[in-house]
């Protein structure tokens, strides 16, 4: 049985990628901070006939990455799948936003994605089919008003992404990267309470396309999804 890492699983767009997993008889390891959430999802998860390891980590701290590595390997002795999706926005003008904060959301939304990758690659070499998944945003690659600090750890992904594709091609490890715009979680709700929900992506279209490219086994590379958003002026 195949094993997925998938950080942010407790809710959002992270749940419904764990779900998707498990239907294609993955084992998940759920990595998140709410207990609670990750216990009700791994109850779900098992009571279907699935295999789950919930991990409660803080991904702004230096050595959750590697600890994260080491017990999903503990657990389930290999790694097949890491979705790099957990991530924290933040909303304000530059001038009001301090250096605490634009550590917290470069350290969540860049440095744990890097580092996570570094710590799994030697498990994924060793995998018939690994495949790395950074959840980016269409902040990742364009500028939105206020959103300074996030838009700036999501092109740091973004540009991670490229780099790492290149650098683990030779292993047969497929990395992609998945750009969207607004999708229905609790993250858009705080920070785009203007947007009608019925505008917005949902969860599971994300979790579609990662259905795709975990199962897709075509010789060509596809490095980018960028899922814009519906709405009759076509926005992101
Ligand atoms: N929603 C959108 O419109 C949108 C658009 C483009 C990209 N994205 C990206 O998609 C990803 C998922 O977002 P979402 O919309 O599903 O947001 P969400 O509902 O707010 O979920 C965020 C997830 O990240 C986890 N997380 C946050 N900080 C963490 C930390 N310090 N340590 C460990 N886990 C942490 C949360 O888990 P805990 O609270 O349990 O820690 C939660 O499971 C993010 O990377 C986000 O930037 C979202």
């Amino acid at each position: 049985m195949q094993t997925a890492i998938v950080t942010g699983a407790s809710r959002g767009i992270g749940k419904a990628i764990a779900l998707r997993l498990v239907e294609l008889h993955y084992s998940l390891v759920l990595v998140g901070r709410d207990v609670q959430l990750l216990d009700q999802l791994k109850s779900e998860i098992e009571e279907n006939g699935g295999k789950c390891l919930a991990i409660e980590a803080d991904l702004s701290r230096e050595n959750t990455p590697a600890d994260i590595v080491k017990e999903a390997v503990s657990h389930f002795g290999q790694i097949d799948v890491l979705i790099n999706n957990a991530g924290m926005s933040h909303s304000g003008p530059i001038l009001e936003t301090d250096m605490e904060t634009w550590d917290r959301v470069h350290a969540i939304n860049a440095r744990a994605p890097f580092f996570l990758s570094k710590a799994a690659i030697p498990y994924l070499k060793e995998s018939s089919n690994p495949v790395i998944i950074n959840i980016a945003s269409v902040v990742g690659f364009k500028g939105y008003i206020h959103q300074a600090a996030y838009a700036s750890s999501k092109h740091a992904l973004t540009g991670f992404t490229k780099v790492l594709a290149k650098e683990v091609q030779e292993e047969g490890i497929k990395v992609h990267l998945i750009s969207p715009g607004g999708v229905n979680t609790e993250m858009v709700q705080e920070m785009r309470p203007d947007i009608n929900t019925e505008e917005l992506i949902q969860p599971h279209e994300v979790a579609e396309i990662v259905e795709f490219l975990v199962t897709r086994k075509g010789k060509g590379t596809i490095d980018h999804f960028y899922i814009r958003r519906q709405s009759g002026l076509a926005f992101d």
